[in-house]
Order: C-alpha cells, then structure tokens, then sequence
C-alpha cells in the first residue's frame, strides 16, 4: 500500500464544478486533494492542464491524478505524452478498476459532458479501491513503459 496521499485534480473549464466535488470526495475518503485549477470559469485549452497533472505524477508529487474535461479524451492524450503516465478514460465503474488491475495506471481521465455526479464518484471509488495485480500484466504494462525510450 502507498504512503503517498496525494491525489492531483485538474481540467478545463468544463469541468470546474465536477472537479471541486471530487476533491471534497476523495478528501472525505482520506486522501489529500492537490487541485490545480483552474478556478475561473473562462476558457482554457485542456493540454497544459492534463500535462500539470501528468508532470505532477511523473515526478512522484503525487501517488495519482484525475483529470477531466469534456469528453475526457482530449486532456487524456495530453497527459499519456508525460513520461511515466499511464493515463486511461473511464466512463464506466468496471474500466476504472481494470485499468488499475491490469494496466496499472496513475491516473484517471472523465468527461464532464458525457457523466452524471454519482457517477463520476463511483468510478472514482472504483479506481482508489482497485489495485496493480503485477504477474503478467507487469511484463504487459513494462512493454509499454519500453516504448518511452
Ligand atoms: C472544450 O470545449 C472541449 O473541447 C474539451 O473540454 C474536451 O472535451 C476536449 O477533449
């Protein structure tokens, strides 16, 4: 089990309101909720939020991030091109655990625009509960670390 608390929040502009409730969410589970921003409700390009987040991961600041905008698409290829991301879109409670499981990703990417609230909370709940089962998928998740260097 980690010791590291810290759980990165960031998105764009779409995605203020869903993104403060997760952090009161995670921070009611235990965690330590690191919002980014932004706070302001004016248009911000999703790349250099999901690459805030994915630097902050990256770099071991913190054990996970969740990111979100729109579609969760956009801010999810922005974060997969940091080093050491492994990033996936999670619109469903079974995808959140599994990418955990088998993938061992760092961090959690939603659409606003695609999710309810009390959806959104359980997928969260769906990825903090799950953990890497290592064996197989290790040799898997190494082969795509590989294609970094
Ligand atoms: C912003 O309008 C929208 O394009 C963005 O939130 C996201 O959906 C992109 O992938």
């Amino acid at each position: 089990m980690t010791t590291n608390k810290r759980i990165v929040l960031s998105s764009d502009h779409a995605a203020i309101d869903l993104r403060q409730k997760i952090a009161a969410h995670i921070t009611a589970r235990g965690w330590e909720a690191v919002d980014i921003g932004p706070t302001t409700p004016e248009s911000t390009p999703y790349p250099q939020h999901g690459a805030a987040a994915a630097q902050a991961v990256a770099s071991g600041e913190c054990r996970f991030g969740i990111i979100l905008c729109g579609t969760g698409q956009g801010i999810m290829m922005a974060a997969n091109k940091v080093k050491g991301i492994r990033c996936g879109v999670c619109m469903d409670t079974f995808s959140a655990r599994m990418i955990r499981q088998h993938n061992d990703a760092n961090m959690l990417s939603m659409g606003v625009r695609v999710l309810g609230e009390g959806l959104a909370l359980d997928i969260v709940d769906a990825f903090l509960d799950a953990d890497f089962e290592g064996g197989r998928h290790a040799t898997r998740v190494d082969m795509i670390n590989a294609m970094e260097d």
